[in-house]
């Protein structure tokens, strides 16, 4: 399989209105995209990469995925009337989609920020809003599609590839094209139904819903059935004596199968 991200990207039909830079190297496509944004840079501009060097996840973490290995992408978007935790369901709700349609495989969002497939984590989503006026998000979403014959070193046990639970390699810019195709759809509905049937969405693809959850939560782990999530994307949980509990900021621990 041509593996060449950036070439396939140069002849790539795009949905009116879209952008891609891709770049072979870069430190962090989130850095990338806030520094284009800073410079006036318009709405629906993809960043992508074919590695980091500063690649980052949630919390201080970072992303690791070895070169060609991921898709890495930030994208820029002005849109009006959504708060930050809309653009992380909007790329959580758009990614699945795309993961169904092309390798029917069947993506779970475990909250707040992550696609799982087969109860392992493929991908991650990392907004960040900026605070000045005329603001603008940035969402930056990496999904491990090839690994090849090994995991990479440093990536988390509880992560997979696409190629793995596909049993295929995956074709990077194919998942791009539909993924900026799926987020165009939902962009292209009107904000108040927009976010109304995106939640919809999210809701129903909530990993472990309805189910007994462990939440780490500011150092404590907490036990709960996970109920649901607020329009501002805090955890709804019911503890074992019944009572509600709302976690902003917290972690679901993921103990996938076999380990
Ligand atoms: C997470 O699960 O912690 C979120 C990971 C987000 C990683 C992506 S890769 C593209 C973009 N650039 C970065 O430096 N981070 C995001």
């Amino acid at each position: 399989m041509d593996d060449s991200l950036g070439r396939f990207l140069e002849r790539a039909a795009l949905p009116p209105g879209w952008h891609i830079l891709h770049e072979p190297v870069v430190e962090s496509t989130q850095e990338l995209a806030r520094a284009a944004a800073a410079r006036g840079w318009p709405s629906r501009t993809v960043f992508s990469a074919d590695s980091q060097t500063v690649g980052r996840g949630r919390r201080g973490r970072s992303w690791i995925a070895p070169p060609r290995s991921g898709l890495l992408v930030s994208l820029l978007l002005r849109e009006h009337a959504a708060s930050p935790v809309d653009f992380t369901v909007l790329a959580a709700v758009a990614l699945c989609e795309t993961i169904e349609a092309l390798l029917k495989l069947d993506p779970v969002i475990k909250w707040p920020n992550d696609v799982l497939v087969n109860g392992r984590k493929v991908a991650g989503i990392l907004t960040e809003a900026s605070d000045a006026s005329g603001g603008y998000v940035v969402v930056g979403i990496g999904v491990n599609v090839n690994w090849g014959a090994a995991r990479p070193e440093g990536v988390p046990q509880e992560a997979t590839c696409l190629e793995l639970q596909a049993g295929y390699p995956v074709h990077r810019g194919e998942l791009l094209v539909v993924l900026i195709e799926r987020l165009g759809t939902w962009l292209a509905l009107a904000p108040g139904e927009r976010h109304s049937a995106l939640w919809r969405a999210w809701h129903g693809r909530l990993w472990r819903h309805g189910e007994t959850v462990r939440v780490l939560d500011v150092g404590r782990t907490l036990e709960g059935r996970l109920i649901g999530v607020d329009p501002d994307g805090a955890l709804l949980l019911e503890s074992v004596d019944g009572a509600p509990v709302r976690i902003i900021d917290g972690e679901l621990i993921l103990e996938p199968p076999g380990t």
